[in-house]
């Protein structure tokens, strides 16, 4: 039997899945890293960290599995986006990675927009958001001049963890188009934005596609993972575009919900035309020549976390959510914004931060995560209104990571989304796409289509019930409505955040 490895590196923890020939997860291992939060706004991770957890995971699943070292044949990736990852002539990394949701860049934000007007969006056909890559080198090319004048390359996450296993610097389309340098319609790096910038191109390292091959592990890799050093590595792609792929997200009907750290609305488009309002983004795909569109909660998993670190940390997911199963839809008139770390879709907010409205003596803690599961989940509603406001259909939603875990959010999800939610059987969010993409990249498959209709399965459909939807359709209103009654105020208190 042969085997293909999907690797996801994630924003909390790297994960690895095993998948054989029949299309089978044989198994997965997991492990964590540490996110650094020195400022609020600031969300850093050490690179070596990444590396020493993935290949302690590669170690795990190889001594989990009685496979012999020879039959993995394929490895490929999925990572957390737009991270920026600096590196000397040496190949050293010159700082921590900024991550994707680390919001210092506003003011480099607005310097984009500004230098660039109209041709940013007909170039890169994205907006300056703090989370994308571009701003980050600005920041530092302001803030950190002796690391400036140091950079060689930046790469992305996941392209950082890949030439430290094979020696070989790449980035795949997926991924580069995440960073405001990209020429979506040429599939090139932009001379203008470079220019503007004032950045070499040179430091922008070479476009392969998801599924190219980039090289092999290094053999002391191999060696020490326990594998053959002949395994074939393939690109890999974007954690959102990778989580696509492992949900069957392969044509123009589809859409995905995606709960991770962050959450995210995505759907497939097969150009790059449309035109997107409200900070929607359009990326490429990691199929090849395919694009999506995507608005992106910052804080979804992350809040959800966030409440149980504070109300119950030593209690599982599952019981936290068993008792808000029991509680009505509205919380007993309590509203949560995930703003934990500001926004980005719809309202890209560096500043805003989170609000719980309505607490009244009688809430209990249930009350709490129940608000918290309907905020995230108002949050990403309104990326599918602005869907449907752009003309999209979206009747029907594949539901990945940590909102497809229970049966309470999933129909809490088709009751606010207002549409049928799609629960696979043994879903492996990005990893899955991750190792779809080594399983095509090996041969296995002709197509990622055709990967996906053998390895793909649907376990249940959520359908909306009238009485809720009509409660929620009344409720994201009123949560809508929170953004601007709030905003004044989360800027009047932000002075008082580093106290
Ligand atoms: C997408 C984004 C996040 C990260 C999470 O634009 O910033 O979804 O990819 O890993």
């Amino acid at each position: 039997m042969k085997y293909v490895m999907g690797i996801d590196l994630g924003t909390s923890g790297v994960k690895a899945i095993l998948v054989d020939e029949s299309g089978k997860v044989c198994c997965e291992a997991s492990k964590p890293y540490r996110l650094i939060q020195e400022k609020p706004g600031y969300c850093e991770q050490h690179p070596e960290d990444w590396v020493n957890q993935t290949m302690a995971v590669m170690k795990e699943l190889m001594a989990k599995q009685p496979v012999h070292s020879r039959q993995v044949e394929g490895i490929s990736f999925s990572g957390q986006m737009h991270g920026l990852v600096l590196l000397n002539e040496s190949r050293e990394v010159l700082r921590p990675a900024i991550l994707w949701n680390d919001t210092r860049t506003t003011a480099q934000c607005a310097h984009i927009t500004k230098k660039l007007g109209d041709r940013l969006q007909k170039i890169t056909k994205n907006q300056a958001l703090e989370g994308f890559t571009l701003p980050k080198l600005l920041w530092v090319k302001e803030h950190e001049p002796h690391i400036d004048q140091q950079i060689d390359m930046f790469l992305l996450p996941k392209d950082y963890v890949r030439f430290r296993l094979t020696g070989a610097v790449h980035m795949d389309y997926s991924d580069a188009a995440g960073t405001l340098l990209l020429n979506i319609g040429e599939q090139t790096w932009s001379e203008e934005i470079c220019q503007a910038f004032d950045i070499s191109p040179h430091i922008c390292p070479p476009l392969v596609t998801s599924e190219a091959e980039v090289g092999t592990l290094l053999p002391h890799i191999a060696r020490d993972v326990g594998m053959k050093d002949g395994a074939k590595v393939f690109a890999g792609g974007a954690d959102n575009a990778c989580g696509a792929i492992g949900a069957g997200i392969l044509s123009s009907d589809r859409t995905l919900c995606s709960i991770g750290t962050s959450g995210v609305i995505l759907s497939y488009e097969e150009d790059h035309e449309r035109e997107l309002q409200g900070n929607l983004h359009l990326f490429h795909h990691a199929k090849k020549d395919a694009f999506y569109t995507m608005g992106v909660t910052l804080s979804a998993g992350y809040s959800l976390n966030w409440a149980k670190h504070l109300l119950a940390p030593e209690e599982s997911f599952q019981s936290l959510l068993e008792g808000a199963a029991h509680v009505a839809p509205g919380a007993k008139g309590l509203l949560f914004t995930p703003y934990l770390v500001g926004e980005r879709t719809p309202h890209a907010d560096s500043i805003i931060r989170g609000s719980l409205i309505g607490l009244d003596s009688r809430h209990e803690r249930a009350h709490v995560v129940r608000a918290v599961l309907e905020g995230i989940t108002f949050s990403l509603n309104e990326s599918i209104a602005l869907f449907r406001q752009a003309g999209k259909n979206i009747d029907s939603i594949v539901s990945i990571g940590g909102g497809a875990r229970s049966r309470t959010w999933l129909q809490m999800q088709a009751d606010i989304f207002q549409a049928e939610v799609i629960q696979l059987d043994n879903e492996q969010g990005p990893a899955l796409g991750a190792a779809m993409l080594a399983a095509v990249g090996c041969g296995w498959y002709p197509s990622l289509e055709v990967c996906a209709n053998q390895l793909i399965h649907q376990a249940a459909v959520y359908e909306p019930e009238q009485q809720h939807a009509e409660v929620y359709a009344d409720l994201f209103h009123l949560y809508q409505r929170i953004y601007t009654q709030t905003r004044d105020i989360h800027a009047g208190l932000k002075q008082y955040r580093s106290i």
